[in-house]
């Protein structure tokens, strides 16, 4: 099945936030955000717009759960916020009960999923970060699975 595609670019971190807020509007529960970028590429700035979108109004709250693995925060639904930077592999991310939380009532987001292939579930939304300079980044934002091919209708 063929999946839909939404590139833009962002000029500043506002706009990154902007459009985390726009997309976090359109999430439900059970839905997965897989995000993908290099250090810096802005994938933590995604997800505190993401989170805003969501209901959490200091976005203040948000920051890497690099050390942590996943923060945990309260919005309108639960939000599990992944970081599988210094993974090794899938099986530490499902040793602290990953596949509840991705697949339970909130929404789960994962920063850099391109390390944990085996910790996704079957449809989720994949967005790629790309920097372009030091303030321009590439977004990518890629459907896997009908629901999301809604959200990135509800995008445009
Ligand atoms: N357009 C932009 N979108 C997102 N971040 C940007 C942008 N321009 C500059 N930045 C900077 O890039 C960095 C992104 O960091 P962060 O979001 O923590 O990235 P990651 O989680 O991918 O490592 C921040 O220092 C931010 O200020
Ligand atoms: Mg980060």
């Amino acid at each position: 099945m063929k999946g839909k595609k939404l590139t833009f670019k962002s000029t500043s971190v506002d706009e990154t936030i902007g459009f985390g807020r726009k997309l976090g509007m359109l999430l439900s529960p059970g839905d997965t955000i897989a995000l993908v970028g290099e250090l810096g590429a802005g994938k933590t700035t995604l997800v505190k717009g993401i989170v805003q979108g969501l209901g959490v109004t200091d976005r203040r709250v948000v920051k890497s759960p690099t050390f942590a693995l996943v923060h945990k925060y309260e919005g309108r639904i639960p939000i599990y916020h992944f970081d599988a930077y210094r993974l090794e592999d899938a099986q530490e991310m499902l040793d602290i009960g990953s596949d509840e939380m991705i697949h339970g009532n909130g929404v789960a987001i994962v920063e850099w999923a391109d390390k944990v292939p085996g910790c996704l579930p079957d449809e989720y939304l994949k967005i790629t970060l790309t920097a372009i300079s030091e303030n321009e980044r590439n977004i990518e934002i890629r459907s896997y699975g009908s629901r999301y091919d809604k959200i990135i209708n509800n995008l445009l």
